[in-house]
Order: C-alpha cells, then structure tokens, then sequence
C-alpha cells in the first residue's frame, strides 16, 4: 500500500471522520514547503495552523530533538529534569513571566487556565464555592475538550456533547460595552484570543483590548489571553498582545512553541494565579519532560535568533499588501496582521473550498475556514519571492 489513493482509502475505512482533510498526501517538509508521495511540491500557507511558524523540519529543532531523544526523553514530574529548570527561565526572561505550567496540547493549557483562575477566584478574590464566572468571546475557538465546547457558539463543535460545563458568560468579540455588562462580582476570568483565528482572522477595533484591559483591572478579573496560535510571532510580533499595548494576567502558548516537532504549551502567569495550585491539585504525565523541553528551548531559540518574528511582520506586510492587489469580483474582504491572514470571498462565489482545490493544483496548500473565507498563514521564514510566487498563484486562482 503505498499510492496515495490507497492510502486516503484506508484512511477513509479505518479512521474516524472527524476531519475532511485536502486529499493531499504529504511525505516531507523543508522550510516552507511540503512534498506529497507523487513528488509534487507545495508553499505551505497554513503552517499545521500555526504550530510551524519555523518551517518544517527545521534543523537545530531537529539536532535538539535527536541529541535530547537519545538521552532521556520522560520522567514524569514525580522527579526533576535537567531541561525543565533551562525552559522556564528562557521563557520568563522572553515573555516576562513569573510563574510557568508547561503542558502538550493547546486545549490543555486552556483547561489549565480555567482550572486556576476558578481555584484563584475562591481562594483570592473571595467568589463564593462554585459560582466563578469566565467570560468568553461569540465565535471563539480554544479547543476541543467539554469545559472548551461547553462555551463555543459553533454548533458543529458543541452540539450532541453535552451535559455542558457551566459557569461561562458569553460576549460578542470586539465589543467593550458588552464586556463591561457581563462582568459581575463573581467574574473571576476573560478567555479571549488577540485575533479570532478559526472565526476566520478577526482583528478587533482599535482601542477594544485597551479597554478590556482597564475593565479587568478595575474589577479585579484575570485577563487570559489564548496566543496559542497567534503567538510566537505568528502576527509579526513575539506576541498579538503588543499590538495592542496590554499585557495579559496569563497568556497561553502552545502550537509553534515546539516548532511543529512534538505538542508543547505552556500557562504563563504571574504568581498570584498560578500560586493557586499546590502539589496534586493538576498535572501532566508528559507535561515538562525533558524532550519537550529542549525541543521548546530550540524552538524559541531559533525564532528570535534567527529573526523569524522581524520576517514574519515584515513579509506580512509585503504578502497583505500583495492580497489587496488583487483585481478579483469574487474577493469581499482581505485581512491580516503579521502573517496570520485571510481572504473571505463574497458568499456567490460557491465556497472557499474549490478554491483551495485549485491552489493546491498550483502547488500552493490553504484552508478553507467558515464556507467562505481562505486562511493564510505561511511558516515565518518565507521570503519576498517566496510571496510574489503565492500571491501569483492566488491571483490566477481567484481570477
Ligand atoms: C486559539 C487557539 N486556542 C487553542 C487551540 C487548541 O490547541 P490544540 O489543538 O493544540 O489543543 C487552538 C487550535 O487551533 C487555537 O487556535
């Protein structure tokens, strides 16, 4: 068995269809590209949703992973690690933080957060026993496990999953006011991402997290903001949060803190929040081991070493500026900060998902996001040629 169409039928057969993937069969990955079983090369513009900002492959991440795999790989946290103690401090020194919690998944260091801020809110700010209240964003998206779906607003991710978990309070995104309403004196959390990334790239009105910002304060509500894909310089910044001059309380991170080789992600906090939590209160077979942890150490050492993030805004702006070129009556709206950016087609051009169809046959790999938009999110080492080819064949695309 090994043609691809052999290989999407056992797929189809064996695997439970709980994605409706290209049916594209990918073998390798260098930088920017990715080469299906047939030979066929493509510009990977979506990067496994982010969690590739890097490029594949990439070498030092590689030569960490091997040199790390051959040594010691897992412990559990019943012991120490001589890797753990190295990540932490390089991560509080990049991002400022004073307390870390690493985990694998993306939904977990989301699950980590609720779990804290809910322990902080009792413990802390004095809600009574079980009424902590978080509030979330319409249309967000922060994973996939049941306290997650339990406050998404998508119905093919939330319905036919329930008992839901309650104690979430739901506002429009972008919408201080609404915000301001919704906060009472048991709110002891926001969950909001900078950029709406699976709702489609939804960038909020100047001035909307300035104000977030001070309601938290004023209120004493933990600010967590889910950088999980827009983080590590996915919008031309170390993190979205500096477009908006804010800091967050707890940020989470995750996806390209490993560079796409392993799931690593992290909470981070100040002391207060993540304070809460005492030995055998939450915890992670995987979480912090020591694979994970060098693979993270040349992850984050590469994309500031290598000027990654620098590239990343300044080839996004370049790409965008390319996008908004474009002469198409099909094109409703171009979006995008850094290299996280979209392309939503008015609702008569019959889907966005032909489209990534026909880009895949120009050898350019995209998806399709809400029927009508086309995501765009490139590995941060593209360069200038790199995006006049895309912008090319997205062009001839969309024509
Ligand atoms: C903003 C955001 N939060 C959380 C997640 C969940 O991450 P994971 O799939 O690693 O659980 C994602 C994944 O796309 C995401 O985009």
């Amino acid at each position: 068995m090994n043609n691809s169409k052999n290989l999407i039928d056992t797929e189809q057969r064996l695997g439970a269809h709980n994605y409706k993937p290209l049916d594209v069969v990918l073998t390798r990955g260098e930088g920017v590209y990715v080469w299906d079983t047939d030979g066929k090369r493509y510009l990977d513009c979506l990067s496994a949703y982010s969690a590739v900002n890097q490029g594949h492959c990439h070498p030092k991440i590689l030569a960490a992973m091997v040199e790390q795999a051959g040594k010691l790989t897992l412990t559990s946290r019943a012991f120490r690690n001589d890797q753990l103690a190295y990540l932490y401090e390089e991560l509080a020194a990049l991002t400022g933080s004073h307390k870390i919690l690493p985990m694998n998944s993306g939904a977990e260091a989301v699950e980590t957060a609720i779990k804290a801020v809910r322990k902080w809110g009792y413990e802390v700010k004095g809600v009574p026993d079980g009424k902590a209240e978080i509030i979330v964003c319409a249309d967000n998206f922060h994973g996939r496990t049941l306290s997650i779906i339990s406050f998404s607003t998508d119905p093919d991710a939330r319905t036919g999953f329930g008992p839901y978990t309650p104690g979430f309070r739901t506002v429009p995104f972008g919408d201080a006011d609404a915000f301001a309403a919704a906060i009472n004196e048991n709110t002891v959390a926001a969950l909001i991402e900078p950029i709406q990334g699976e709702a489609g790239v939804i960038i909020p009105p100047t001035g909307y997290f300035k104000r977030v910002r001070e309601l938290c304060t004023e209120n004493k509500v933990t600010l967590i903001l889910d950088e999980i894909q827009t983080g590590l310089g996915r919008t031309g910044k170390l993190l979205a949060e500096e477009h908006e001059g804010i800091e967050a309380d707890v940020t989470l991170i995750g996806k390209a803190l490993s560079g796409g080789f392993y799931p690593v992600s992290a909470v981070l906090s100040n002391s207060e929040v993540l304070g809460v939590l005492k030995p055998g209160q939450h915890g992670s077979t995987f979480g912090g081991n020591p694979l994970a942890c060098a693979v993270a150490r040349a992850a984050l050492k590469v994309l500031t070493e290598e000027g990654m993030i620098e590239n990343g805004e300044k080839m996004g702006d370049y790409f965008l500026e390319g996008l908004r070129s474009i002469r198409s009556n099909i094109v409703k709206d171009v979006r995008g900060r850094g290299l996280m950016m979209a392309v939503e087609l008015v609702p008569e051009a019959g889907g966005a998902r032909q489209f990534c169809y026909t880009l895949k046959d120009h050898g350019l790999l995209a998806k399709d996001t809400h029927e009508n938009t086309i995501r765009l999110a490139p590995p941060l080492v593209i360069t200038k040629s790199q995006v006049d080819w895309a912008v090319e064949q997205i062009e001839k695309t969309l024509a």
